[in-house]
Formats: structure tokens, sequence, C-alpha cells
């Protein structure tokens, strides 16, 4: 039987961002380089790119620059 094109997943999308998170629609699964997963059920997740979290592979906002206050 052919395949309907309603039947056809909708392709994930990303937010690719220049300096900050990649944010994408959940809930995600995230393989990581040390065979370990992580799983949101977040209806937006906010993936870090900077390594710089606390809370990896979760942005947790460390990458914006620090000012003095
Ligand atoms: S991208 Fe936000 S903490 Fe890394």
């Amino acid at each position: 039987m052919a395949r309907e094109p309603a039947d056809e997943p909708e392709p994930v999308r990303l937010r690719v961002q220049r300096e900050g998170p990649t944010l994408v629609d959940g809930p995600v699964t995230v393989e990581l380089d040390d065979g370990t997963t992580a799983t949101s059920d977040r209806f937006r997740v906010a993936l870090c790119t900077c390594r710089r979290s606390r809370r990896f592979p979760w942005c947790d906002t460390s990458h914006r620059r620090r000012t003095r206050g």
C-alpha cells in the first residue's frame, strides 16, 4: 500500500541562533558523546551549544557574557 503525503511525519525543526542555544520543539531525547541520554518533555527545549552549561545538554544561560553591575 502506498503512503499518502498526509502520512509523512513533519520534519523536525531546529532553530539555530548565532549566540546561544539551539531551540527544538520537545519532547526530545539527546544522545550524548559518553553514551548516556537525556530526555526533556518540555514544549520547547534549548540545547546548549557552548558547552558551558552546568545542566548540559540543556542551556542554563551560561553562554551569556557576564557584566559587572
Ligand atoms: S548555549 Fe546556553 S549555556 Fe550553552
